[in-house]
Parts: C-alpha cells; sequence; structure tokens
C-alpha cells in the first residue's frame, strides 16, 4: 500500500515535470518601437517638417513625401551618402532642389536646430 502510494506520487511528478516544466519561454516579439533617438526625431518631424512633408507615399504638401527617402536618398547626388544627403537637405536645402519642387524649403534649420535634433531626425529619416 505504502509503495504504491510513493510509486504514483512518483509518476504524478514525472508527469507534471513533462508538461509543466517545460512550459516555452514567449516567441521574441519583432520591436516596431524606435530606438530612443529615432523617436526624438519623429517628434521633431512632427513640430518643424509635418507641415511640408507627409511619410505617405505619394502624398505631396509643400514638399515630397518623405516614404522610402532612406533608399532613395543614396542615388540623389554623386558622393553623398543616404545620411549626408539628408542631412545636406536639412541644413542647405538649396544645395539640391528635388525636380519638379520650388526651392521652399526654410533654409534656417541649422540656426533653428540644435545637433542633437538634426542627428535624430537624420536618424528617425533613415527608418522612412
Ligand atoms: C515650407 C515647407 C517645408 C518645410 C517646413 C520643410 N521642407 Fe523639406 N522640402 C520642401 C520642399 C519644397 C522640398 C523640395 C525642394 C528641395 O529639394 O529643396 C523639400 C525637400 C526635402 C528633402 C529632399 C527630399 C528628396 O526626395 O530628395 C528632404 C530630405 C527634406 N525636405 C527634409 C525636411 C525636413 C527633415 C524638414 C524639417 C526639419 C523639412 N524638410 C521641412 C519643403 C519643406
Amino acid at each position: 500500500m505504502q509503495r504504491r502510494f510513493w510509486c504514483l506520487l512518483i509518476l504524478l511528478a514525472i508527469v507534471v515535470a513533462a508538461c509543466g516544466g517545460t512550459a516555452e519561454p514567449p516567441p521574441p516579439t519583432a520591436t516596431p518601437t524606435l530606438d530612443p533617438q529615432a523617436a526624438m526625431g519623429k517628434q521633431v518631424f512632427t513640430r518643424e517638417c509635418g507641415s511640408c512633408h507627409s511619410l505617405s507615399p505619394d502624398t505631396v504638401i509643400v514638399g515630397p513625401s518623405l516614404a522610402g527617402i532612406s533608399r532613395r536618398a543614396a542615388s540623389r547626388v554623386p558622393g553623398q551618402d543616404a545620411r549626408v544627403y539628408i542631412m545636406t537637405s536639412i541644413l542647405r536645402p538649396g544645395d539640391y532642389v528635388v525636380e519638379g519642387y520650388d526651392d521652399l524649403m526654410p533654409a534656417n534649420f541649422g540656426k533653428k536646430l540644435t545637433g542633437e535634433e538634426v542627428d535624430a531626425l537624420v536618424a528617425f529619416l533613415m527608418t522612412q
């Protein structure tokens, strides 16, 4: 009787360990959230740029949509990679004027924005 009890108990322990003890960790989830720098850039973008630039494809406000800018930027100006082109577009917008648009982008962002804000904007636009 006693022995049978222990056998059952051990059996039960094995069953519990087999079933409950191997709970799978939750699958790793992709993080859609922006890193802190890009998140700051998004705020600056909304404040300073969103009145003229949409982030939806083919939506022109005053300037071109910046959807897909990270892929387009490297092929705009020979010798400028995507980051350099985006930064130059912000600080000296008159250097390269996108075909079909007028040179309407304010040229004072270099004074208006801190270096940190410009870096954050570039980081954010590189996610687009
Ligand atoms: C008053 C409207 C206006 C504001 C505000 C503005 N832009 Fe522009 N932007 C334009 C126009 C118009 C163009 C196209 C002409 C040119 O290339 O300068 C342009 C062009 C650009 C381009 C080049 C796009 C391409 O396809 O090559 C980038 C990048 C850009 N702007 C980023 C910004 C950022 C970042 C801000 C905010 C700091 C901003 N713009 C604020 C009007 C604006």
